[in-house]
């Protein structure tokens, strides 16, 4: 008898396991191949907990079965799509994390709080041109399941409010997790994306509400508002010549172009000249458009605000590196003064290490809004030199200052080929030789220094 009803809730499952495929005909490919591939593999993944959920307590009617509905249908499009993929740390963390539960509030927390996440995410999915149809289709199913859960009996605020602390950890990492949130930012764009976490954020208040406590996604809403801010000064993509794109084919992983040249730096210090250097990269970088070019899945792209980094240690190996907006807009000794506040902000937070990404997956990630780095090897002792560039990070111009010896620096520029010329490193190097002597020539009249002497 149970094993007849199991086979006909098999069967109907299959129906609609299929009905949900026959919607989702879109054919992806390339990188939106890639992304869907992801995508779907995390939404199988945490249908798994909802699984688990429903299979410990069936408390909403029709639940298990469009659970399985739910978690077969995102397999199988994984699978359409290249293969499912393991689920990434910070979705396991949480299905680690929800699997050892145990008692009433736990489901309490799953069917009200997890649910409505899901329903969320799905809710905006069905937007993006991906399955739209389909993805509406869970959402409903979802939206029940969320909206039966808030009639099953509260638990006591003592057991659940430790779960909901939890789960807004896990929330926090997931929205911080390249694995999970590139392939939503590939398709939907950052806006729309943002649009999104302010509404999961939203969903968990209501929760949260419904339990009776305070939520708290202080970080995960910060990180929305920065995420916005950001989103208004993406790289936009731009026309591509033959020449373009031949070079894409003759450097897919970016080709290295260097040039160094000597300049005299007057009573500048290292310090003091990366400052300087920073500012005339920005001035440089706000006027000539052709040098903010960035590349990212073989396109061009011109970052839309001329944003330097300062590549810098965080201690005593580990580098990183520090964006300094807005440089062009004062003077060095503004730079200075800002480039001091945010690496001794950069360096009382954690260090983050490049998160390891599964296959390809790093092309997702969105064109770099930093178009040049500056590098001091002074500090080092080196007189010339220049570090590497990663197709990961994406910056595509690096700016090495040797130490300053007699008054003169070496400077060595390395530029991404896939982005700029000869004539494009040559300009550049025109322009910081120019912005520099500019520099040191008001240092010393400031100064009543060797300007006078001149006469
Ligand atoms: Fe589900
Ligand atoms: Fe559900």
């Amino acid at each position: 008898m149970e094993s007849r009803a199991e086979s006909a809730l098999d069967d109907r499952v299959r129906a609609r396991v299929a009905h949900n495929l026959d919607l989702c005909a879109k054919e992806f490919t390339g990188y939106d191949r890639l992304a869907a591939r992801h995508m779907f593999s995390e939404f199988h993944h945490l249908e798994r907990i909802a699984v688990l959920a429903a299979e410990r307590g069936d408390c909403i009617e029709g639940q298990l079965e469009d659970e399985y509905v739910h978690f077969e249908t995102f397999r199988r499009l994984a699978e359409r799509y290249g293969g499912v993929v393991e689920p990434c740390e910070e979705v396991s963390a949480l299905i680690d994390y929800l699997t050892s539960l145990e008692g009433e509030a736990s489901i309490a927390a799953l069917n009200v709080t997890a649910e409505s996440w899901l329903e969320t995410v799905f809710h905006h999915v069905g937007r993006w041109g991906c399955c739209d149809e389909m993805m509406r289709i869970i959402e409903s199913d979802e939206e029940r399941h969320a909206a039966l859960a808030m009639d099953l009996p509260k638990p006591p605020t003592e057991e659940i409010e430790p779960i909901m602390r939890r789960l807004e950890e896990h929330l926090e990492n997931i929205a911080v997790a390249p694995a999970f949130m590139l392939p939503l930012i590939y398709f939907a764009g950052e806006k729309r994306v943002c649009r999104m976490g302010a509404s999961i954020i939203r969903a968990h208040e209501r929760a949260c509400a419904h339990f009776g406590i305070e939520s708290n996604t202080h970080r995960v809403r910060l990180l929305v508002r920065s995420q916005r801010m950001w989103a208004n000064h993406k790289p936009t993509p731009v026309e591509m010549t033959e020449w373009d794109r031949t070079k894409m084919q003759l450097y897919p992983a970016g080709g290295d172009m260097t040039l160094w040249f000597q300049a005299d730096v007057g009573r500048f210090n290292g310090y003091q000249l990366q400052a300087v250097i920073v500012g005339a990269l920005s001035r440089i970088l706000q006027r000539d458009s052709r040098l903010r070019y960035v590349t990212r899945r073989g396109q061009l792209w011109c970052a839309q605000e001329p944003i330097v980094a300062v590549r810098g240690l965080h201690d005593e190996r580990a580098v990183m590196n520090v964006q300094i907006p807005g440089a062009h807009r004062t003077d060095w000794r503004g730079v200075l003064r800002q480039m001091n506040r945010r690496f001794k902000k950069a360096r009382a937070t954690r260090y983050k290490a490049v998160p390891r990404m599964p296959d390809g997956l790093a092309e997702l990630i969105p064109p770099s809004r930093i178009a040049i780095a500056v590098n001091f090897n002074g500090g080092n002792g080196s007189a010339a030199g220049t570090g590497p560039l990663s197709n990961v990070e994406g910056i595509p111009a690096l700016v090495t200052l040797g130490q300053v010896r007699d008054g003169k620096i070496v400077i060595t520029l390395l530029m991404d080929h896939r982005t700029a010329d000869g004539q494009d490193i040559d300009r550049l190097q025109q322009q910081l030789e120019r912005e520099i002597a500019k520099e040191v020539e008001a240092d010393l009249a400031e100064r009543g220094g060797r300007v006078a002497c001149k006469l």
